[in-house]
């Protein structure tokens, strides 16, 4: 067993804050290692070190047991170590082999021009190596997101990367491009290449990883071997104290009709149908999830009901009131809290302080503005009590939200909406990006707010996530809504099959649902499409 990868003893201190903190860290040869950790742990800065973007303030790179003195990447990728950075840094409007090759081009004519038949060949032999099925000729622009880390990748070892450092590289892929890209993984190590993954979820530490070392607070505080330890164990070493894995749901009747959704169809800027017929109805005090892999409807169920699309068809009711033609203001007004998908376009506006986002979607009301003016003491109060109850960092009303990590963004919006006092609330991939410190207790939150009697939907890919939380769950593919179940009652096995589009043998079990409760018979019988 040898070491490819030696970190010594390695601080890094910025102004102000000490990011690693005498880090030790070994890499084995040809073996996958996860660097798992909470937001600010101090991952990306340790690997940035031993990428030759920063230099340690003190301690040893140590490289094929050699000591390094690493001044730029360049120096390390002439090492063989090579890293894939969170924010892909490909050219859009360039081909494939293009981006790959970019800066080492092959040459012909004794080095006076570039050899683009010869490089697209090369390209296409690396790609058929590790079993990658990536075009040459295809535009990054035309290509998935998933792809397009894989020539990432590709452009690693095409400069002879033996170490790959890939920072969160699961954080923009679906389920399956993650099941894909740790097949990735294997083919490479069976190569004797050496990865190192920066990851803050412990699940896919345990799937993918080897050995997992976890850094709090710029600290090593354990490696461990991936088959000897337990989803527990690294929470807590991640956490610092005991988390409770398990959602503890109280049971609750659920109340009256909050949210009715009734035939809704929406068809897309192509025209495209992609929410067919879709029927559910969320109660006070319960949650409704909607699961299914990304791309599916959801995003587009989920602006016909927030008011930020039109539907085709059906209709939108809050109570009793259709708000089908309702702006989004008035739905917010009329007790509709909204957690987004996408928290940098529809969340936070990015050049704004908390003191100003926090007010986003209030700056009307009389709590915030009375006469026409702006009450901005009580404001920055708001968000002052937001950033301290929902532990946003760094706790600063005056920071502008570009400033803060993703997690610490959600975790604003997230007690911004909660702190709304709403009737209905939609939730969208509420701890996406978000660490399992905060993931907990934003769970904890917003059950509190069902036992308070709001109405929940939650729309999330994170499967767990929708099967703990949720008191009804609906699986939404190609736009229909494939079945209403108890998600307590529901294997993983038949969930798979429904986000597939397929039914599974045996009658899923449904959750009770109240006499005459005609919407959700449709959604679960007829226009849903369950046989
Ligand atoms: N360039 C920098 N300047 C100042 N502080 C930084 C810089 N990069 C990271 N930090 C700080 O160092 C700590 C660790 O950050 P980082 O390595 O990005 O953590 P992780 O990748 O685990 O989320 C954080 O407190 C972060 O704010
Ligand atoms: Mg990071």
């Amino acid at each position: 067993m040898t070491d490819v990868v030696h970190l010594d003893g390695i601080t890094k201190r910025f102004p102000g804050v000490v990011a690693n903190d005498d880090v030790t860290l070994r890499v084995e040869e040809g073996s996958v290692h996860a660097l798992l950790g909470e937001n600010g742990a101090g991952k990306t800065t340790l690997m940035n070190v031993l990428y030759g973007l920063y230099r340690p303030t003190e301690g040893r790179v140590v490289v094929d047991g050699r000591e390094r003195q690493f001044d730029s990447p360049r120096d390390a990728i002439d090492t063989g170590v090579g890293m894939i950075h969170q924010h892909f840094m490909l050219v859009d409007p360039m081909t494939v082999t293009e981006n790959i090759t970019l800066g080492n081009e092959p040459r012909k004519w004794f080095g006076m021009a570039v050899d683009r038949e010869g490089a697209r060949e090369e390209v296409q032999a690396l790609s058929r190596r590790y079993g990658f099925s990536v075009d040459p000729d295809a535009r990054i622009e035309d290509v998935s997101v998933g792809v397009q880390q894989r020539v990432e990748i590709l452009k690693a070892l095409y400069r002879g990367a033996e170490v790959l450092i890939l920072d969160e590289p699961t954080a923009v892929l679906t389920p399956q491009e993650v099941e894909d890209l740790f097949e990735v993984f294997d083919e490479l190590t069976a190569e004797g290449k050496t990865i190192i993954f920066i990851t803050h979820k412990l699940g896919e530490a345990m799937a993918a990883a080897d050995d997992i070392t976890v850094l709090r607070n710029g600290r090593n505080v354990g490696t461990v071997p991936a088959s000897e330890t337990t989803r527990e164990e690294l929470a807590e070493l991640m956490v610092g104290r005991k988390v409770l894995m398990d959602v503890e749901k109280a049971d609750r009747e659920p109340g009256s009709d909050v949210l009715t959704v009734d035939g809704v169809g929406v068809t897309d800027d192509r025209g495209v149908t992609v929410v067919d017929d879709v029927s559910f109805r969320v109660r006070e005090g319960e949650v409704f999830g909607v699961a299914g892999v990304d791309g599916n409807g959801q995003t587009e169920l989920v602006e016909a009901i927030t008011g930020l699309r039109d539907p085709s068809t059906g209709r939108v009711a809050f109570g009793s009131e259709d708000v089908t033609d309702w702006s989004r203001r008035r739905r917010i007004d009329a007790g509709l809290a909204y957690i987004p998908e996408d928290r940098q376009e529809r969340g936070l506006v990015m050049d704004f302080d908390l003191v100003e986002n926090g007010l986003l979607g209030s700056q009307h009301t009389e709590a915030f503005a009375s006469g026409g003016r702006i009450d901005w003491l009580h404001t920055r109060e708001h968000a002052e009590t937001i950033i301290e109850e929902y532990d946003v960092r760094p706790p600063d009303a005056t920071a502008r939200s570009a400033s803060l990590s993703g997690g610490n963004q959600q975790k604003f919006i997230v007690g911004r909406e909660f702190e709304r006092d709403p009737s209905l609330l939609v939730a969208t991939h509420p701890t996406r990006g978000v660490d399992i410190g905060s993931t907990e207790f934003i769970h904890d939150r917003l059950l509190d707010l069902r036992d308070d009697g709001v109405a929940v939907l939650l729309v999330s890919s994170k499967l767990e996530e929708v099967q703990s939380l949720a008191d009804r769950l609906a699986v939404m593919y190609e736009g229909e809504l494939m079945a209403v179940v108890d998600p307590d009652d529901v294997t993983d096995e038949e969930l798979g099959l429904l986000m597939a589009g397929e039914h599974p043998d045996r009658e899923l079990p449904s959750r009770a649902m109240n006499a005459g409760d005609a919407v959700v018979d449709t959604a679960t019988d007829g226009g849903g499409g369950v046989s």
